[in-house]
């Protein structure tokens, strides 16, 4: 849906900050996110995550839909220990459109 990717960039600017996704997308604050629907946590080479999220990722925690809709209302209850100080996104609305405009990258 277009209309949603459209929307979902706008979400993106809460994540620009600190995120990079698209094209020649780099690790910054926050590891680069292209392609990540369906990527185990914690696995971007050359980021240094926080514990908590690379034993989520042995756990079995992969970014799907569903995971990511959690994850981002709020990190730090999906994954206490988070390094990502974000607050969330309390709107199912904006959840939905920011990983409609993730999932319009693949690598
Ligand atoms: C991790 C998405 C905002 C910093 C992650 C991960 C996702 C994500 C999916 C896990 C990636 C992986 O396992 O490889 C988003 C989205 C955001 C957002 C969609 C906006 C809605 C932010 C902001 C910051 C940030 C604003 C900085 C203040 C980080 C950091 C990590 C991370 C440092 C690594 C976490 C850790 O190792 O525990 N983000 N993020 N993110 N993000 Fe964000």
């Amino acid at each position: 849906d277009p209309e949603l990717v459209a929307k979902g960039e706008k979400v993106f600017k809460k994540c620009k900050a600190c995120h990079m996704v698209g094209e020649g997308a780099k690790n910054r604050v926050g590891p680069e996110l292209t392609d990540v629907i369906g990527r185990t946590a914690g696995t971007v080479d050359g980021f240094k995550y926080s514990s908590a999220m690379i034993d989520a990722g042995k756990g079995g925690l992969i970014w799907t839909n569903e995971a990511l809709h959690t994850y981002l209302k709020k990190p730090k209850d999906m994954v206490p220990g988070t390094k990502m100080t974000f607050a969330g996104l309390k709107k199912e609305s904006e959840r939905d459109a920011v990983i409609a405009y993730l999932d319009s990258f693949k690598k």
